[in-house]
Parts: structure tokens; C-alpha cells; sequence
């Protein structure tokens, strides 16, 4: 039988110099933002939710098993997206979509607002595929960051202007799996083993 080193083992939390948001917040407010949710879209019959990969994956899984709507469920992919470049137009948004979002209530997931620019050129991109109506939900609001467009409109935690990984939200698309949401060390950015 094949005995992994115990170093594999190790206990990657400690490569955090400190947690911004803990476990069980985590577990507490996506679980009130579901109920926000749900009393919001109450009196609608069902619920388009698009989820921005692959950030806020983590975070739309649980979330969306708090929102006790009708919903549907799809994906889109953004990486690489930079709004100071071409941006994308609706088609282009459109062929990561699978689901029509034309007349449909849709809401838009996604890990963090920093300056503002991911987020208002998706929902620019989106409000050229004509849905009924459109919101966003995004997990973490950086306090004092926004360039461009408006908060979100469900926000699960405003925290400061820190670069923070865990729960969906990566370095060098590490760190996606822990629990808590946290600042990364900073001997541990950019280790040569990542290049
Ligand atoms: P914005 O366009 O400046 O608002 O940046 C938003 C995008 O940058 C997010 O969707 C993330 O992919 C990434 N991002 C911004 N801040 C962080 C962070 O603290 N950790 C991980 N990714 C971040
Ligand atoms: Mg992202």
C-alpha cells in the first residue's frame, strides 16, 4: 500500500495570515441571504440564476439551496474578462449561457465587487439579452473600491480593501476549497512552484 508523506497533509488554513470571514458567518449570512432572497422574488414563478465561474461557484452552491424558490440554474464564464478592453457583447455572453434569459427574472451571482468593472460589464452584456428584470448578488463588497456601476443589490459582507482567497475565490486559481474567506500570507504569493 502507498503511504503519502504526511506533508501532503498539511493543514493549508495556515497559509492564511488572517480570516476575514469565518466558517460559520459564512453559513449564517448565505443562509439569511437566501431568505432575502426568497421574500424578494416571492411573488414570482420562477427564478433564472447565473452563476459567474469560477468565483462564486462555491458560494452560489450553498446559496441557492437557501433561496425556496422555482429556479433555474446556468453558468457563465468571464475569465480573462477585462472591461478596459473590447468587453463582450451580448452574443458573445450569450454562448456561455444555455438557458434563454429573454422575459425571464434573473439574478446574477458572483464572488467579489472590487472596482465595480466585472460586474457592470456583465450586467450590460446581460441587459442586451432583454430580461424581464435583473439583479445581482455577489458575496463580498470591498469598502471604498467602486469605480463603475452601482453595489449590488444582495451583498452578503462588505469587508475591507484586502485581497482575500477561500470559499470560491482564488490566487493563481488556488485556495478556491477552503472554508472561510481569508488573507492570504504574503510569503506565499507568487511561490515559484506556481509558474
Ligand atoms: P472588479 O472588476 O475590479 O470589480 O473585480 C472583480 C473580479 O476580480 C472578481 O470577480 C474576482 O475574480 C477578482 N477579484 C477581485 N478582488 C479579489 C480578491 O480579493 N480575491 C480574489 N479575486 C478577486
Ligand atoms: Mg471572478
Amino acid at each position: 500500500m502507498l503511504l503519502l508523506p504526511p506533508c501532503l497533509f498539511f493543514m493549508f488554513e495556515d497559509d492564511l495570515s488572517s480570516v476575514v470571514v469565518s466558517e460559520l458567518d459564512l453559513r449564517e449570512r448565505v443562509t439569511s441571504l437566501g431568505a432575502e432572497i426568497s421574500e424578494a422574488y416571492a411573488s414570482i414563478p420562477e427564478l433564472t440564476v447565473l452563476c459567474v465561474t469560477n468565483g462564486a461557484v462555491v458560494f452560489a452552491a450553498d446559496l441557492i439551496r437557501s433561496i425556496h424558490l422555482s429556479l433555474r440554474l446556468d453558468c457563465i464564464s468571464v475569465t480573462n474578462y477585462h472591461c478596459d478592453e473590447a468587453g463582450f457583447t451580448p452574443q458573445e455572453l450569450a454562448g456561455s449561457l444555455r438557458l434563454d434569459i429573454q422575459g425571464r427574472h434573473v439574478l446574477l451571482i458572483d464572488d467579489v465587487v472590487d472596482t465595480g468593472r466585472t460586474l457592470r460589464g456583465i450586467v450590460s452584456a446581460l441587459e442586451g439579452l432583454k430580461p424581464r428584470s435583473l439583479k445581482t448578488c455577489v458575496l463580498l463588497s470591498k469598502e471604498g473600491r467602486r469605480e463603475v456601476g452601482e453595489d449590488a443589490d444582495f451583498i452578503g459582507f462588505t469587508i475591507p480593501d484586502l485581497f482575500v482567497v477561500g470559499y470560491g475565490l482564488d490566487f493563481a486559481e488556488r485556495y478556491r476549497n477552503l472554508s472561510c474567506v481569508g488573507v492570504l500570507r504574503p510569503d506565499l504569493q507568487n511561490p515559484p512552484a506556481w509558474q
